[in-house]
């Protein structure tokens, strides 16, 4: 069964690749958006990826997912920081969420230290560049599958061969 998938973005993220890119990189939110599109394919999400600077726009989506049960990976941008209108639409979610961050807010100005968001998901990736939300992506189908199933999901990648503690390893 396909797992439908919302990639939500706040404010400024549309601006990905001329929006400081010593901070968020040099790849623009078209290159995102098909990164989770081709990252969700593999494991099974049909992912559907959207941006907005409008609250009000973010929120109506966050509702849309909670009456649809569909699993949510999100990027509030500076919303994480202040916007408890944001975080009580989350609350009521009825399936996954996964806060992502493409910097290391925690790492960043103290303002940025706080997310008021971060309690009511199930986790956060955050400073990873564009891999945070293919990790979040990861994340989203083993909880989906969790759900579904009542049992954790299958290993994402197989080794080709079970490591042999006695065998020395190539170079
Ligand atoms: C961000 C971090 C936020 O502090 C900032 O306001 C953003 C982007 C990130 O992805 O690193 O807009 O969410």
């Amino acid at each position: 069964m396909i797992t439908q998938v919302l990639v939500l973005n706040g404010p400024n993220l549309g601006r990905l690749g001329a929006r400081e890119p010593e901070v968020y990189g040099s790849a623009s939110f078209e290159d995102l958006a098909e990164l989770c599109r081709s990252t969700g394919r593999k494991l099974g999400l049909s992912v559907d990826v959207r941006q907005t600077d409008d609250e009000r726009e973010l929120i109506s989506w966050v509702h849309e997912a909670a009456d649809a049960r569909m699993p949510v990976v999100l990027n509030p941008a500076a919303f994480t920081h202040y916007s408890y209108a944001l975080r009580d639409a989350l609350a009521m979610r009825t399936a996954p969420l996964v806060e992502v961050h493409i910097s290391n807010p925690a790492a960043r100005e103290s303002f940025r230290h706080t997310s008021v968001v971060a309690a009511v998901a199930d986790g956060t990736v955050a400073g990873f560049g564009l891999v945070s939300y293919q990790l979040a992506l990861q994340a989203i189908a083993e909880l989906a599958a969790e759900q579904a199933t009542g049992q954790p999901g299958p290993p994402l990648e197989e080794p080709a061969e079970p490591l042999d503690p006695d065998k020395p390893t190539e170079p």
